[in-house]
């Protein structure tokens, strides 16, 4: 699934990026570029950032 069509970068690649210690979508966007074209899929992949650090906690705990 694309988080943001923009840059054509999927979830997965989100995922990968906060495992490798991205923690925020500004962050992201150095990363991956994600919300630097339109900018409308920031709240969508903060949300995503979010839910992969939550899973990543879990997993450490
Ligand atoms: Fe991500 Fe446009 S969809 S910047």
């Amino acid at each position: 699934m694309y988080v943001c069509l923009c840059q054509a970068v999927k979830d997965s690649e989100v995922r990968q990026a906060v495992a490798s210690g991205v923690e925020d979508v500004d962050q992201l966007a150095e990363a991956l570029g994600v919300g630097t074209g339109c900018g409308s899929c920031r709240d969508f992949a903060q949300s995503l950032i979010d839910e992969a650090l939550d899973e990543s906690l879990a997993y450490a705990a």
